[in-house]
């Protein structure tokens, strides 16, 4: 059977850096949502020398147990759902991880942060504004580090698009392109927490879309969204004909199929910036593009990724003027062998053990949950919507 595009089982290869790990204090945590995304969160803090993972929660009866065991984790304390485990105060932790799909991530957020617990939170960061308004209230009031769990800003490729920008070569950037997506992607080989609207919320908005806004939001700094306007449909997540290996002979993906399959949206960002972004689980198409970053001086583009992972498809071309000539530099892509997921949670631990900041912070993703939710609400109203977030 061919694999499908978003089968994003990744061969995890945790090296151990105990040689300079102070291990006299071990980070005490715990698993919220023993789904797929938790497989990674755990091959990750089994290896660390300083951590040591005492609790998990998962709302089916079982299979949090059933989860640790395959880890080879006896000694898990399972329960049945977040308010059960952060409720024990006996299991004094430090921190956890939420996997839950979508729709719980604001409650379970906020409630370990209330307990005075450290948050790695999964993206996207949530399902709605509002909820990324309660989130950053609950991590301020807290005073304890949330960061959200965008592993691609870890890899060198990722973080060049960053340099080129500030670097300044670019000049003024005034308009951005992104997204991506899938031609037949639409992730149902894992069940139903994706694509249902109760569980999802949202569907390749935020599964995918964040990705792409952060890869070039985080690249020219994050600056406020004002106005959305969005457009989203759903023609073949609801087409029990969809012609998908997985789905084909599975009626049931279409009937519970309650979200985005294809998003677009036009964005207004402080400093007179427009956002051009358009995303899909599955469309007539290859690829909706490259991304692009116009800027007075240059233009960047950065071949069509799936961003998840951290790749980029290709070598980044700078096209400007040198001389009055018309130039394209090109910058060698660098071989790297980073783990993203592994410096995204070695990256939080050594934040909460040495009390540092948050290495994906909310005060920019709430920015990147207000364009995905501005792009929803747009989308359902039929009209452009004004973004409007409180100080915190
Ligand atoms: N960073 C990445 O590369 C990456 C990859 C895949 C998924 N994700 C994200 O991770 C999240 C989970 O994805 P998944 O594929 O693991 O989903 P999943 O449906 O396989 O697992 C989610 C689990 O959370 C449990 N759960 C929900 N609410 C709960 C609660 N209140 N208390 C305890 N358990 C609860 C569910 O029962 C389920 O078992 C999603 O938000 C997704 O976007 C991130």
């Amino acid at each position: 059977m061919a694999k499908s595009n978003n089968d994003a089982r990744l061969d995890f290869n945790v090296a151990s850096a105990a040689a300079e790990i102070d291990t006299s204090k071990k980070v005490r945590v715990g698993i919220i949502g023993t789904g797929w995304i938790a497989g990674p969160h755990v091959e990750i803090y089994k290896n660390m020398p300083d951590v040591e993972i005492v609790a998990g929660a998962d709302l089916v009866p079982g299979k949090a147990e059933s989860f640790f065991k395959g880890y080879g984790l006896e000694n898990v304390k399972c329960y049945g759902s977040h308010k059960e485990m952060l409720d024990d105060d006996s299991l004094k932790l430090d921190a956890v991880s939420v996997c839950t799909y979508n729709a719980t991530h604001a409650e379970c957020a906020i409630y370990a942060l209330d307990k005075g617990i450290n948050v790695l939170l999964e993206k996207p960061m949530c399902v709605t504004l509002e909820e990324a308004i309660e989130i950053r209230k609950a991590e301020k009031r807290s005073g304890k580090v949330l960061s959200i769990g965008f592993q691609p800003r870890f890899d060198p490729n990722m973080q060049m698009v960053k340099s080129v920008v500030q670097s300044g070569v670019l000049g003024k950037i005034y308009y951005i392109q992104t997204g991506g997506g899938r031609r037949r992607g639409i992730p149902t080989p894992f069940g139903t927490s994706f694509i249902a609207k109760e569980t999802g919320g949202i569907g390749a908005l935020g599964d995918i879309g964040c990705y792409s806004l952060d890869m070039l939001l985080n690249a020219i700094g994050y600056p406020k969204p004002l106005t959305v306007t969005g457009y989203t449909s759903a023609y073949f997540g609801t087409d029990p004909n969809y012609c998908s290996y997985v789905q084909q002979g599975h009626p049931e993906y279409a009937a519970a199929f309650g979200v985005d399959d294809f998003a677009a949206g036009f964005v207004r960002l402080e400093g007179d910036i427009i956002v051009d972004f358009r995303i899909s689980w599955a469309m007539n198409m290859d690829t909706p593009g490259d991304a692009l970053i116009l800027g007075t001086k240059g233009g960047l583009r950065i071949p069509s990724t799936d961003c998840w992972n951290g790749t980029i498809g290709g070598p980044l071309k700078i096209y400007s003027e040198v001389g009055g000539e018309q130039v394209c530099t090109e910058i060698p892509m660098k071989e790297s062998n980073v783990n993203c997921f592994e410096v995204k949670i070695r990256s939080f631990v050594d934040a909460v053990k040495y009390g540092g900041a948050a290495p994906v912070p909310s005060s920019e993703i709430i920015y990147n949950q207000a364009i995905l939710s501005g792009i929803k609400k747009s989308a359902d109203l039929g009209k452009e919507i004004e973004i409007e977030i409180p100080e915190i």
